[in-house]
């Protein structure tokens, strides 16, 4: 049986587990591939690390031009993460002629059309199941098996770690730092964490799903993107009262009339019998309409070594299946422009949950209710919980049908300079995954 030769550069969380998993899996593989997959070298910041984990030394390098120079090697398999050094491994790879795989988001969604350009003038391929979703085989779902399909819709839960905290601020009623602190321990977040629970992890992955689904890579300071940061648990606990819970959502959703695409992340409010609600932990879930097949779900671990090592995996034995130059259109997407542009957030319609604290006395809600009405927005529900000290305000929270954002963040605006309200209006969307055709 031929060999393909990989070189592996990095060996953390995702790295090591991918060396262990094609180790013990080598024969299955090479059964289902036709190729014996053999990691050639790696390249490792610390050879230490390299030793510990038991690799033999010789394969060891501090070097990751001796993996893209080695020309026996087939495929370059990028785990560092970062942008600047893994565009210069990722293109310098392509260059040699080499295939590659990453789990890159960050990477794809800042230079995707550059580093695809590249890779389809080397007619060289360049896999990345393992960035969106983990373990799931989601990008090739798109890319294959719904390929016949226009996407209407792709909406889920796409960041391992944040869903994981807001699952134990909603069932333990832990507070954030401790709920972080847990799923660092646990492995599921990155090694700057900011990029998790900021939403921009979610919002790089929304891009990466975008231009497989519409063809166009979006901006990424173009995607309205809001994290867990600043989640107050009583919002959590509120909005249970009503029957919804909490998650980050990224959602990309055709509009119905034009060839814009709303791309968002932000906190959502869904209804608590939605099956995406059920989806707890570090577990990922997205749903995906098509035209064609109507709605999928896609559910899985999409965080941690194992899962993500699997769909590295998965991506290497594709290509040790086909060869590049007979397969290179493979590649997600074709080189002709795409007729779908981003849609602003302002132009979005949705329903929103807004709490307001405010001085309890007569005329108030009239007040509220007269500002949301001038704007057309009608309300669908209004609570106003007891609260004992009345010296801090009151809690009035309010759900609203759908208005246009626009109209929305203006209403809010003006309730926030009445004289009664203390501190800034608290507002999250509500998804009801309504998303239609032409
Ligand atoms: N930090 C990411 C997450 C890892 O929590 O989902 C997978 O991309």
């Amino acid at each position: 049986m031929k060999a393909f030769n990989v070189g592996l550069i990095g060996l953390g969380n995702v790295g090591s587990r991918v060396w262990h998993n094609l180790l013990t899996h080598k024969k299955l593989l090479a059964e289902k591939s036709g190729k014996i997959i053999e990691i050639k070298r790696v390249a490792v910041r610390s050879l230490q690390k390299g030793y510990n984990l038991g690799l033999p030394k010789e394969i060891l390098t501090t070097d990751w031009q001796d993996i893209v120079n080695d020309p026996e090697i087939d495929a370059v398999v990028e785990l560092i993460g970062g942008i600047d050094i893994s565009y210069e491994i990722i293109t310098s790879a392509l260059k040699k002629g080499k295939d590659v795989v990453t789990a890159n988001k960050a990477l794809l969604a800042n230079h995707g059309q550059q580093i695809a350009n590249i890779a389809f003038e080397q007619k060289r391929r360049i896999l990345f199941e393992a960035s969106v979703a983990g373990g799931i085989p989601l990008l090739q779902a798109i890319q294959d098996g719904l390929v016949a399909n226009r996407f209407l819709m792709i909406a889920g839960i796409v960041n391992g770690t944040c869903n994981y905290i807001l699952t134990e601020m909603t069932n333990q009623k832990s507070p954030y730092a401790e709920a972080l602190k847990k799923a660092k321990e646990l492995g599921y977040a990155e090694a700057n964490e900011k990029l998790d629970v900021s939403g921009e992890d979610s919002a790089h992955k929304a891009a990466i799903l975008c231009a497989l689904s519409y063809r166009f890579w979006p901006k990424v300071e173009e995607i309205y993107t809001a994290g867990i940061e600043s989640v107050d648990p009583m919002d959590i606990q509120y909005a249970a009262d009503l029957g919804y819970i909490l998650k980050l959502l990224a959602i990309i959703k055709k509009h119905p009339h034009s060839k814009k695409v709303e791309i968002r992340v932000h906190p959502t409010l869904l209804k608590k019998d939605h099956i995406l609600s059920s989806v707890s932990g570090a577990f990922n879930a997205v749903i995906v309409k098509g035209d064609i097949v109507g709605d999928q779900l896609f559910y899985g671990r999409g965080a941690g070594g194992d899962p993500t090592a699997s769909a590295v995996l998965s991506d290497l034995v594709e290509l040790a299946r086909y060869p590049s130059d007979v397969y290179h259109s493979r590649i997600f997407f074709s080189s002709t422009e795409s007729e779908y542009k981003i849609m602003p957030i302002s132009e979005i319609i949705s329903r929103y949950y807004v709490r307001l604290n405010v001085v309890d006395k007569p005329g108030v809600l009239a007040s509220i209710a007269q500002i949301l009405g001038r704007k057309n927005i009608g309300i669908s529900s209004v609570v106003q919980p007891e609260v004992s000290n009345l010296s801090q305000g009151v809690p009035l929270i309010i759900m609203v049908h759908d208005a246009k954002e626009k109209d929305f963040t203006e209403a809010c605006a003006e309730m926030s300079k009445l004289p009664f309200l203390k501190g800034n209006p608290v507002i999250y969307r509500v998804e009801d995954f309504h998303a239609q055709g032409e």
